[in-house]
């Protein structure tokens, strides 16, 4: 793609501005447009003040900013996108919004023009399902913030073009992304391999093994993540966590695998949905003393290899099922969410017959479907080979 072509962003909340900067840092020419009178001018003018900024600090030359925010234009309707090659769509997570947005896009841009979409949660094969020529649809899921987390997966859907993957992979590199390819399924690969993270650990406080404080914290100093499941939910927001849970769970037909706790089911009920309302799991007004955590080195080790078993369970099976390559899922757990390591490297350094052992302990114990272990784990382990060799 050359960056004298034209890019258009439709949608100019959080994502779509900042889908719309990383463009303009890309060198494109970035028309941004929103269906709310005046929102896309301001979310111009806010891009244009966070480059500036980011030349107060150095991060770019003045020049650098001035050009990328030269290249913005806010424009008020579909009908006014001149000549863009690829539009990203980051409207509402709504499917009949996107389906009609994608069928008037149709009319208006150019046969070759690429039309993308930012939806985390939807099928891109559904949104690509309205429109006359589905082969040019093709999901391109950012991570919030967009300008910062590097990750961007790549979602053909079921018609999507050969080849177009590998050129959207392209031009990502070229916006210093990191793509990643991956199959058109629930999730896609960082919102469903990720969902144990905050399912387990909801089942550990449940069953009273530990409290959150307790669990946060094995998972800070013994796993070595940035932030333990609870921090994470209440800096997420358990509406949003809630509600990707519940996506991931009824798009799999209700695999107990992906089942939402009640406990965070409450806290939404309750408005407890964390730093943004004051209060989630912890109090965040700063008024109360927070929980202190208990120092149990063999509890710690439990709490953590409990959690992490399980989300190297759900990388194996999703590797298993061709969701995406080895590589690009130790690349999105790392660049999408920050995990320290890649899961199945992880799985590597401390064994795979002890996953295996514990995945099987815990299915004996609860005799839960939840806790299957992935056949791709059974065989390796059964083969004595590792997920690297
Ligand atoms: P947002 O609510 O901040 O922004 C959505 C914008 O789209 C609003 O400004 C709204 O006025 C505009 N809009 C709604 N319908 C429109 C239409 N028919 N035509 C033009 N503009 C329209 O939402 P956010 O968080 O930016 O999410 C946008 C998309 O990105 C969703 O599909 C979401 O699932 C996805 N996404 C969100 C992430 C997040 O962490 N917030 C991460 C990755 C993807």
């Amino acid at each position: 793609m050359e960056s004298s072509m034209n890019v258009a962003v439709i949608g100019a909340g959080a994502m779509g501005s900042g889908i719309a900067q990383v463009a303009a840092q890309a060198g494109h020419s970035v028309l941004l447009m929103d269906a709310r009178p005046g929102a896309a001018q301001r979310a111009v003018d806010a891009i244009r003040e966070t480059l500036n900024k980011l030349a107060e600090k150095g991060r770019l030359t003045p020049t650098e900013a001035a050009e990328a925010g030269a290249r913005l234009q806010a424009v008020g309707a579909v009908t006014e996108l001149a000549g863009p090659g690829l539009v990203i769509e980051a409207i509402v997570e709504d499917l009949s919004a996107k389906r009609e947005l994608f069928t008037r896009l149709e009319s208006v841009v150019d046969p070759d023009c690429v039309l993308a979409t930012n939806t985390s949660s939807l099928s891109v094969t559904a949104i690509a399902g309205a429109c006359a020529h589905p082969e040019r649809v093709i999901g391109l899921h950012f991570f919030n913030p967009a300008p910062l987390m590097p990750l961007v997966e790549v979602v053909p859907g079921l018609a999507t073009a050969p080849g177009l993957a590998e050129r959207c992979g392209l031009w990502m590199g070229r916006w210093s992304k990191v793509p990643v390819v991956c199959k058109d399924t629930p999730g896609f690969i960082v919102n469903r391999v990720a969902r144990p993270f905050y399912g387990e650990a909801l089942r550990i406080l449940e069953e009273g093994l530990a409290d959150m404080a307790t669990i946060d914290h094995a998972m800070r100093t013994v796993g070595g993540f940035r932030m333990g499941p609870f921090e994470l939910m209440d800096l997420i927001g358990n509406d949003v966590n809630f509600a990707v849970t519940r996506s991931v769970f009824e798009a799999f037909f209700f695999d107990p695998r992906y089942r939402p706790s009640l406990t965070q089911q409450r806290q939404v009920e309750s408005g407890r949905l964390g730093r943004k309302t004051g209060r989630g799991y912890y109090d965040h007004t700063g008024t109360t003393t927070p929980p202190i955590p208990k120092n149990d080195p063999e509890l710690l080790d439990m709490v953590f290899l409990r959690i992490l078993v399980m989300l190297i369970n759900e990388a194996a099976d999703a590797l298993y099922l061709g969701i995406a390559d080895r590589a690009a899922l130790e690349l999105a757990m790392t660049k999408g969410v920050n995990y320290p390591k890649g899961l199945l490297g992880w799985a590597d350094e401390i064994g795979l017959d002890r996953c295996l052992s514990m995945l099987q302990g815990l299915q004996t114990e609860y005799g839960e479907d939840r806790y299957r272990p992935s056949p791709l784990l059974r065989r390796l382990v059964r083969e004595g080979r590792t997920f690297h060799g």
